[in-house]
């Protein structure tokens, strides 16, 4: 009988139907397929349908990763959804969630950390499961964040799209070494006015549209992330060489490159999925994991380190032992 662990018992993710290439895009706001790839690395994003909201996007995420750890909803003792772009303003995401899955017991709540969202999420879910609060939860990363973007600004809107990505996180203390290692958050309130949406409940009483500073985010996160993954490692018995995949948020691939060229990672240490769905916010750590699950690229026993960066700014980091 090892130590009690938070280990990942499933993962789903989920994308809507509709596709916009960058070629669309182009037909929007003054702005090409080649600028696009070239300095972001996104080809296409995926656009939920009218009617179509974040909790639908996160209910079907949801439901992937239930599948995948083939346990019912009735084996969940709380479910949080990581979300910028909830369906209300109150209640939260999660009990739409809680409500549409059939759980009728337990807890339901949101959290917001933007693009960070997931890896907080990860250490919430850790020290609840370490301190005996649940057991089993179910950890959403949903977005719907072309509802929030400016469609006249072609400096953020080609970037953003919608989707979700859902774990299963379970104690076992049958686990040995495997499930979540460590954990290091941080945050920075003083660069607020870089990455923000000018919008919100209690100023203008609307959800406002992305405001973003692109070459000052960018500078921070290349510092941010290397800094923090260097400082989670420090918290494990782990080595940058002994790190199977690089899981990065998924905002922009001359970052994760720049990241990974720091840390001195192999480009096959490093997980990009941008391309296919652009910056999904929360959504884009799960949604990347769960598309390296499926197609065989994380195998048990890998040593997985997950790292995301946003408005806040916040930024975080987390050591894994699928
Ligand atoms: O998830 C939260 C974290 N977010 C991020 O990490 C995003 C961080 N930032 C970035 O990804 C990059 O800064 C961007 C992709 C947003 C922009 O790339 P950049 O290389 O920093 O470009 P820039 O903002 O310096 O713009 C270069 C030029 C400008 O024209 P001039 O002034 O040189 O004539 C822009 O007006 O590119 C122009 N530009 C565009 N041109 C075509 C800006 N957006 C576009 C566009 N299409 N969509």
């Amino acid at each position: 009988m090892s130590d009690l662990r938070a280990v990942i018992a499933g993962i789903g993710s989920y994308l809507p139907e509709r596709i916009m290439l960058n070629a669309e895009m182009a037909t929007i706001v003054d702005t090409s397929d080649e600028w696009i790839v070239e300095r972001s690395g996104i080809r296409q994003r995926h656009i939920a349908a009218e009617g179509e909201y974040t909790s639908d996007l996160a209910i079907h995420a949801s439901q992937n990763a239930l599948d995948h750890a083939g346990m019912s909803i009735d084996e969940i003792d709380m479910i949080i959804v990581a979300t910028t772009t909830p369906d209300e303003t109150m209640p939260s995401t999660a009990v739409k969630v809680q409500a549409a899955l059939g759980m009728v017991r337990g807890a339901a709540f949101d959290i917001q950390a933007a693009c960070s969202g997931f890896v907080y999420g990860l250490s919430i879910c850790d020290s609840f499961i370490k301190s005996g609060q649940a057991n089993t939860i179910l950890l959403v990363g949903a977005e719907t964040l072309t509802r929030v973007v400016d469609w006249k600004d072609r400096a953020t809107c080609v970037l953003f799209g919608d989707g979700a990505g859902a774990v299963v996180v379970q104690g076992r203390t049958d686990a040995d070494d495997r499930g979540i290692v460590a954990t290091e958050l941080r945050s920075d309130g003083r660069q607020h006015d870089i990455l923000y949406a000018n919008g919100g409940p209690s100023t203008t009483g609307t959800a406002g549209a992305i405001q973003m500073k692109g070459k000052e985010v960018f500078r921070q996160a290349v510092t941010n992330l290397s800094g923090v993954i260097v400082d989670v490692l420090k918290k494990t018995d782990y080595e940058q060489a002994d790190i199977d995949l690089l899981i990065p948020h998924q905002a922009n691939k001359r970052i994760i490159d720049s990241v990974a060229k720091k840390m001195g990672m192999r480009g096959d240490q490093v997980l990009v999925t941008i391309a296919d769905h652009g910056n999904t916010s929360a959504a884009s750590v799960p949604l990347a994991m769960d598309q390296a699950v499926r197609d065989g690229r994380i195998k048990e026993g890998d040593i997985l380190l997950l790292e995301a960066m946003g408005a806040g700014l916040t930024w975080g980091a987390c050591v894994l032992k699928w």
